[in-house]
């Protein structure tokens, strides 16, 4: 890595009109799967404002928008955010999509302003310390008590479970995937109760609410 942090461009991705094909084809993501647990796990009320870190084309955003509560999308990328219009029109009014050079360290929002803060396929573009950053940032955007963060994405068990996935799934990159011998406890740690569902065999659903 030569001391310079990885990073991912969707900006500069060749194949990014591709994109949801693509991710529906890498079947170990389980992606509908996923996307379906994290919203399941939102619990989402008509009522709740909800923030999507990553929120990228949007396919989460569209199935909690047909709850009927209010999303508020950000992503550092514009033309991933170009994926999302067409899919989002239909719920006018009710949802609102930000670039945003860095959503999960910087969010440009009021303290207590989400219900629920929801994010998938996107926290493993942080670093290490950055996650115990983002959680924190998440927290002081979610209203207190109640508020609840859900996480899907790629979660290794630990080190060594990411080894053996890195070396069996050819395709699968290098980045900063969490695992759970340490993401779980950097939300215990910011003082929110913890639960995690399994949803394949390297893809986690991490829910923590503010007690
Ligand atoms: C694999 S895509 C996931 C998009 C969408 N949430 C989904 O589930 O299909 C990752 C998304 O994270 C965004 N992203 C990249 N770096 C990020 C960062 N540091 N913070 C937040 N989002 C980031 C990308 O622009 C992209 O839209």
């Amino acid at each position: 890595m030569n001391g310079k942090a990885k990073k991912w461009d969707f900006d500069t991705y060749d194949s990014i009109d591709r994109y949801d094909y693509i991710m529906r084809n890498v079947k170990r993501l389980r992606y509908d799967d996923t996307l379906a647990a994290v919203a399941r796990k939102a619990m989402i009320k008509k009522t709740d404002v909800v923030l999507d870190i990553g929120t990228g084309n949007g396919n989460l955003a569209e199935l909690l928008l047909q709850n009927g509560c209010k999303v508020i999308g950000l992503d550092p990328s514009t033309k991933m955010i170009e994926l999302a219009a067409p899919k989002l029109a239909q719920f006018d009014g009710r949802f609102n999509i930000d670039v945003c050079e860095n959503p999960f360290l910087a969010i440009p929002y009021p303290n207590n302003s989400f219900d629920t803060v929801v994010s998938t396929f996107s926290i493993h573009h942080l670093p290490g310390h950055d996650k115990q950053l983002a959680i924190t940032e998440m927290k002081r955007v979610l209203k207190n008590p109640g508020g609840l963060i859900v996480i899907g994405d790629v979660i290794f068990k630990d080190n060594e479970d990411k080894a053996r996935a890195l070396a069996q799934y050819h395709d699968m990159e290098d980045e900063y995937q969490p695992t759970l011998d340490t993401f779980p406890f950097m939300f215990e740690n910011a003082g929110f109760a913890v639960e995690i569902e399994q949803v394949a065999d390297t893809v986690y659903i991490v829910s923590a609410s503010l007690i």
